[in-house]
């Protein structure tokens, strides 16, 4: 990675996080429900999702500032689904961005409270942006409420549930992963090339990319669940294997799995040339999200 690199991303990422804490803490909300929600999204995390999206927008010529409000609503639909992935009835982990999960600091009444708050506030947030007409209100609000809801990423948490302790098939693992993780960054890079002016046409051939991207992340994901060192990537390292889930790693070994990754890189690339924009950006966290350490 280089230093511009990732002197772009640390920027990135304080500029989400400094309006993820600004918009919880002006919410005149039960202080315990507001610490819950603040804990989880002052922990940490990448940040990845807001990233993608504003490199999205600015791939068609868009501006980042135009993103970042609607790019927050989406952390905190993933931090929701990071709190309840985390509970006792799903993954039952302790540790989640360096600290202990949400329920362990707080209780799992507050912690599924501060998911519900979460997610719900997201779209509260949306509408309430004075910059963005109501038919792009709407087009946002329809995208990313089919991509979280029981058509996306729930769908691919139950199917995922579903699958512990079965062997699935490759088609049948790719199918859990372009939902439970595919889905919301398909939203970042479909909802990001839409604010930034992106045609119909446009938005057809980048969801192409960003589903190849999504496959790569959580292919990723499964591979530092194995591989990974518990330190740096503030989770549990063999969560998936504990609760017997289904994996590219158990499917394929490890050796398999980086090799799928990388055939999925490959023709995310193909793709993203295709889509005639300034691709630089967003190859450039292609490859990282590929080889992410964390
Ligand atoms: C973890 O997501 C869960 C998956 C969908 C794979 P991230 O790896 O983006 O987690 P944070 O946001 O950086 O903590
Ligand atoms: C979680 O997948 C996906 C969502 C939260 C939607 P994982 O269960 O693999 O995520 P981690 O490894 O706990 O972050
Ligand atoms: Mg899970
Ligand atoms: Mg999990
Ligand atoms: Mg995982």
């Amino acid at each position: 990675m280089t230093n511009n690199f990732s002197t772009y991303l640390a920027e990135r990422q304080q500029l989400v996080t400094d309006e993820l804490i600004k918009q919880i803490s002006n919410l005149e909300a039960p202080s315990r429900l507001k610490d819950s929600m603040l804990y989880s999204l002052e922990a940490g995390g990448k940040r990845l999702r807001p990233i993608l999206m504003m490199a999205s927008c600015e791939s068609y010529g868009g501006n980042y500032k135009s993103v970042l409000p609607v790019a927050i609503a989406l952390e905190m639909i993933h931090t929701y689904s990071l709190i309840h992935d985390d509970l006792p009835a799903m993954d039952d982990d302790n540790f989640r961005r360096g600290k202990p999960t949400n329920h362990r600091k707080f209780d799992e009444a507050t912690a599924i409270l501060a998911g519900d708050g979460l997610l719900t506030y997201s779209f509260e947030h949306i509408v309430s942006l004075p910059h963005l007409s109501s038919e792009q209100k709407l087009f946002l609000i329809r995208i990313l409420s089919k991509a979280s809801g029981p058509t996306g990423m729930v769908a691919g948490q139950v199917l995922d549930m579903e699958a512990e302790k079965v062997d699935s098939s490759l088609a049948e693992l790719e199918q859990i992963h372009r939902l439970k993780t595919g889905q919301l960054i398909n939203f970042a890079i479909v909802g990001g090339a839409f604010i930034g002016g992106a045609t119909k046409e446009q938005l057809e051939s980048i969801e192409h990319f960003s589903n190849y991207l999504g496959l790569i992340f959580q292919v990723q994901d499964d591979i530092l669940d194995v591989t990974g060192d518990q330190e740096t990537i503030g989770k549990p390292v063999g969560s998936d294997e504990g609760n017997y889930k289904s994996t590219y790693p158990k499917l394929l070994g490890i050796e398999g799995a980086i090799k799928k990754k990388n055939d999925y890189v490959a023709k995310a690339k193909i793709a993203l040339y295709k889509a005639g924009i300034e691709h630089s950006v967003l190859e450039e966290l292609t490859d990282y999200l590929s080889n992410r350490n964390y």
